[in-house]
């Protein structure tokens, strides 16, 4: 075994207990995704130069539909800013403590100002299908700027809730309309005092179907995931209260649980989308 496959073997442990899929191929970049983990504590460090300008060459670089490339991101740095942010994101302090806070967008604005400078139509873009279009598009470049910032070593999360009050963020970011934050993301160098883990996935019977979808394969599975993610719970001593069906369940148990984004269809209306 060289070391290369020793370190995918351990990466793939962590992320599947003992649900290690067989035949997996190891490359520097295999290795650097399996090392993913949510980043929530960083030093007092500031970013290495560059280091936005490099997520977003990689995040430009993410495939688009169609090239229209319906995405922006708004950089912010001003700590008041961040702290504003973080208020209407949960009160989340990773946002206030990273020393750059990503709001990646889905922006339909720019080609629909566009079009209206040649005086070409764009009625499309009222369409739920190219709201969604926008979605994925910022969700694809986004996650290629979390592989480029974890390749230099540094640390992100993702802040979905910065949807829990979309028009504050709006007004606060000065989005045009038919522009909407998807989500947040705390960029920082991991603080080595508080290490955070792999958390381990789903195993891929759970995930991965041949052909056709199988559902009867997922119980068991699910089960295995059970009893795996308990285990880290323990280790990191964090206070889950039950197995990860009961935490997921109660994380969709109604709207009450979506933390005000029950309104998201309506609060996308107020924020320019038509969504027909
Ligand atoms: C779209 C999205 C939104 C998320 N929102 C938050 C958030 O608001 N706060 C947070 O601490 N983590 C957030 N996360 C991080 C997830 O909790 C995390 O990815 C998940 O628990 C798996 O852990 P890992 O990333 O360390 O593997 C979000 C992740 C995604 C993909």
């Amino acid at each position: 075994m060289t070391d290369t496959t020793t370190t995918t073997q351990e990466l793939l442990h962590q992320r599947y207990g003992n649900d290690i899929p067989p035949s997996i191929i190891s490359t520097p970049i295999i290795d650097l995704l399996l090392s993913h983990r949510s980043v929530r504590s960083y030093s007092n460090e500031p970013l290495p130069e560059g280091t936005l300008e490099t997520m977003i060459a990689a995040a430009q670089s993410a495939a688009t539909s169609s090239n229209l490339q319906t995405w922006s991101v708004v950089a912010v740095t001003d700590p008041e800013r961040k702290h504003r942010l973080a208020t209407l994101a949960g009160d989340q302090n990773q946002i206030r403590r990273a020393p750059l806070f990503l709001v990646w967008l889905a922006d339909l604005h720019r080609i629909a100002q566009a079009a209206d400078a040649r005086q070409m139509p764009h009625e499309g873009l009222d369409y739920l299908e190219m709201w969604l279009v926008g979605v994925i598009d910022a969700a694809l470049a986004a996650q290629n700027a979390v592989v480029a910032a974890e390749s230099l070593g540094l640390g992100t999360v993702y802040i979905g809730a910065i949807r829990n009050h979309p028009l504050e963020v709006a007004a606060e970011l000065q989005l045009p309309p038919m522009v909407m934050p998807v989500f947040g993301m705390c960029v920082g160098r991991p603080n080595p005092a508080r290490p955070a883990a792999i958390k381990p996935r789903l195993p891929q019977e759970a995930v991965l179907h041949r052909e056709v979808y199988r559902p009867e394969q997922i119980p068991p599975a699910v089960e295995r995931y059970n009893a795996t993610m308990s285990a880290f719970y323990a280790a990191q001593q964090m206070n889950v209260e039950g197995d990860w069906v009961d935490h997921s369940a109660r994380r969709v148990a109604g709207p009450h649980t979506l933390s005000g984004r029950d309104v998201l269809r309506e609060v996308l209306h107020r924020l320019g989308f038509r969504l027909k």
